[in-house]
């Protein structure tokens, strides 16, 4: 699937120490988008709790970024020790840059990183009305199948392959030399 993103806009892992970034990102989603997030409503508190807690889970957290700024967002956690092929995944986008692509460049690399992992099957906590996630899922048909009766997703998906962990590898790259880039401009600038 061809990545299309708004002008500007980066999607890199984040790193350690970053997890301010993701924390204010999430606290910015308008109540529609963070109650969609979350399927049900949440506290700032809430948020703040949960950031520091995917922080100390393992999690894999993928950001978009515009000028520096955290817009979107995709986390991968692991479900713990017992069910080592199984993780929950989330996808956040700010809602200026919604209906741009990001969404689905967030899942493709969630999915990418799943796979390499070796997780089957990936939870998604999704509400029945959400339709924009649903349409979202959909065009990724050939690796997912979702469960939309209920309120939780289950996605399978396929087994790793040299290809996909080097394609991983590849973006995990580009996203570092990006940062260094962002970094040295605003330092620049400053
Ligand atoms: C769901 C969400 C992640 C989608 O992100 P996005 O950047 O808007 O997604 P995309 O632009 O890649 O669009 C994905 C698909 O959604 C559908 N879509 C986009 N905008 C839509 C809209 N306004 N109404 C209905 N469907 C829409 C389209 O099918 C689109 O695919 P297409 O552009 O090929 O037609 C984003 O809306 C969001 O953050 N919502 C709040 C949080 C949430 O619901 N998270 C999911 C639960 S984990």
């Amino acid at each position: 699937m061809q990545e299309v993103l708004p002008e500007g806009g980066v999607i890199r892992k984040l790193w350690i120490g970053e997890t301010a970034k993701y924390r204010e990102h999430i606290l910015r989603l308008d109540p529609e988008s963070r109650r969609n997030r979350f399927a049900g409503g949440v506290s700032d508190d809430f948020i703040r709790k949960y950031v520091e807690l995917a922080n100390s889970l393992d999690a894999v957290i993928y950001g978009f970024f515009v000028n520096g700024v955290m817009r979107g967002a995709a986390e991968l956690r692991p479900l713990g020790v017992r069910l080592v092929r199984e993780a929950e995944a989330a996808i956040s986008v700010e809602k200026p840059w919604q209906s741009h692509g990001v969404g689905s460049a967030l899942l493709g690399r969630v999915l990418l990183t799943a796979r390499n992992r070796g997780y089957r099957l990936l939870h998604m906590a999704c509400l029945a009305e959400n339709q924009r996630m649903q349409q979202l899922a959909r065009k990724f048909d050939a690796d997912i199948s979702f469960d939309f009766e209920s309120a939780v997703g289950e996605v399978e998906s396929s087994r790793p392959t040299p290809m996909s962990v080097m394609r991983e590898l590849m973006s995990d790259s580009h996203g570092f030399a990006t940062a260094m880039l962002d970094l040295q401009t605003r330092m620049l600038r400053a």
